[in-house]
């Protein structure tokens, strides 16, 4: 087939930066490097950002207050068009700046031309992105934030019952049900702090920095910056339009709040089998298996567990992505909002659909107290009830582990043996001895500072609940 000429173009390609080229872009390199299917999400921070950086433009008396009002008239109908879901993005606009920007142009004539003086899209999609992630981590750390409020109602219901507490996945000692929660909530409450950390170091804006040299027009960032209610302004325009640090402090925190929610989903995963059977999860929680009729499985949480995965690798793709990089801006950076995206959304709807699951969890209290205290649990009380009796902890130590062997042999729990037996381990073993042995007693007594008494596990509660209000 006989190739169709191309036509040299007369006068500009029309494109934004048409003026230099005489051939139209190939159509596969437009598929090929496009962001609009992907970025058209940013359009109401690009708003936002183009209508603060027009009234800067009209203030410094670069542009005149007429064009600005028509630029923010035309800017307010593109957004209303575009929520209304009635806009047409085009692909050969290549991203969301430049749709808005030719729409702009089309709407409103020669004032549109003016919107990108003394701007580039480098600093512009930094800001965006900027502005864009701060409405997001405010939302996810709202999102922790009921989280929390959901494990502290159960931990409240659940104050005093009893649960075997594990290291290795074996048991290890008995510890309230309230304090293995508890901790969820102190995971959670470090991951809302690592969110307002991020927010902290993001709360910098870099439009103004223009492509990477700054600009010699008369501009004021500063009043930009107070106007997108930035705290401050980047301080070197290379920096402003090369970082992309925000975004993977975005996604490292990410990672680690969803390594905490994968462990928590592991738990209700176990929690949740034949062999554990600690706690139900509600029939509208949970779905059934195609062949097996009589299965029940904890699908949310293993999905959450699961989608720990991308989360990683999302994270892991940032910074693979921007390693290389020379300064200041490069193409390649287009790619970082993938991985943000998806994030964003995932992180999202894992916390949405585990605060909603939660309250639909019935925990079996009276098999976690049967099984808290098997599996010679109270050990370690029996261990410093004779350092109390004046016995080195080593000895202690070695003679409860005789004593633990001793009911192995015989197939019988601590608390079986009778006083005689006991005492033939070590004198210093008296009556009272029982009550160390105990669950119970043995969780009461564990009132050690951040300890799994009731009275330290209500004083985490009430830490949690201050900390929670000051967010
Ligand atoms: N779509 C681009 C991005 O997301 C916008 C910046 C493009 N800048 C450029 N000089 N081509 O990174």
């Amino acid at each position: 087939m006989k190739k169709p000429v191309k036509k040299p173009v007369n006068g500009p390609v029309s494109k934004a930066w048409g003026g230099r080229f005489r051939e139209h872009t190939s159509a596969s390199v437009e598929s090929f490097t496009e962001s609009i299917s992907f970025d058209k999400r940013l359009w109401r921070h690009d708003i936002r950002g183009s209508i603060a950086h027009a009234r800067m433009l009209a203030r410094q008396r670069i542009i005149t207050p007429k064009e600005a009002a028509t630029i923010i008239r035309g800017l307010n109908e593109i957004s209303a068009e575009i929520a209304g879901g009635s806009f047409t993005f085009r692909r050969d606009l290549e991203d969301i700046h430049m749709n808005i920007e030719a729409n702009l142009t089309s709407r409103v004539g020669e004032a549109g031309k003016k919107v990108h003086t003394a701007r580039s899209r480098n600093d512009q999609v930094a800001v965006d992105l900027r502005l864009y992630l701060t409405d997001e981590i405010r939302t996810i750390s709202g999102l922790i934030g009921t989280l929390e409020e959901a494990m502290l109602l159960i931990a409240e219901r659940h104050i005093s019952d009893i649960m075997p507490g594990y290291t290795h996945l074996q048991r290890a000692q008995p510890v309230l049900l309230s304090h293995h929660l508890m901790a969820y909530v102190a995971m959670f409450d470090r991951d809302r702090g690592r969110f307002s950390d991020c927010l902290r170091r993001m709360d910098v804006m870099p439009l103004g920095a223009c492509a990477l040299a700054g600009t010699s027009l008369p501009t004021d960032r500063d009043s930009v910056a107070r106007e997108l209610g930035f705290g401050s302004m980047a301080m070197n325009s290379i920096d402003a339009v090369s970082d992309r640090d925000f975004a993977l402090e975005f996604l490292a925190a990410s990672a680690i709040l969803i390594m905490h929610l994968s462990r928590l989903a592991e738990e209700l995963v176990l929690w949740s089998t034949e062999e554990f059977r600690f706690i139900e999860i509600s029939d509208r929680f949970t779905t059934g298996s195609s062949i097996m009729p009589q299965k029940k499985n904890p699908d949310v949480a293993e999905l959450i567990r699961g989608k720990t995965g991308r989360i990683y690798g999302n994270l892991i793709s940032l910074l693979t992505l921007m390693k290389g990089l020379p300064l200041a801006y490069n193409r390649d950076m287009q790619e970082d909002k993938l991985p943000v995206f998806d994030t964003v959304d995932t992180v999202t709807a894992c916390l949405a659909i585990l605060g909603e699951m939660l309250p639909e969890i019935t925990f079996n209290t009276e098999r976690m107290k049967k099984t808290a205290g098997k599996g010679y649990s109270t050990a370690t009380d029996l261990a410093e009830y004779l350092v109390r009796k004046g016995v080195p902890f080593r000895e202690a130590h070695e003679i409860t582990g005789r004593i633990v062997r001793h009911c192995i042999d015989r197939n019988v729990g601590l608390e079986q043996l009778d006083l005689p037996e006991l005492r033939s381990f070590s004198p210093v073993i008296a009556r009272d001895i029982f009550g160390a042995l105990d669950p119970s007693e043995s969780v009461k007594a564990r009132n050690s500072f951040g300890g799994t008494s009731p009275a330290e596990v209500k004083r985490q509660i009430r830490h949690y609940r201050r900390a929670l209000k000051r967010k």
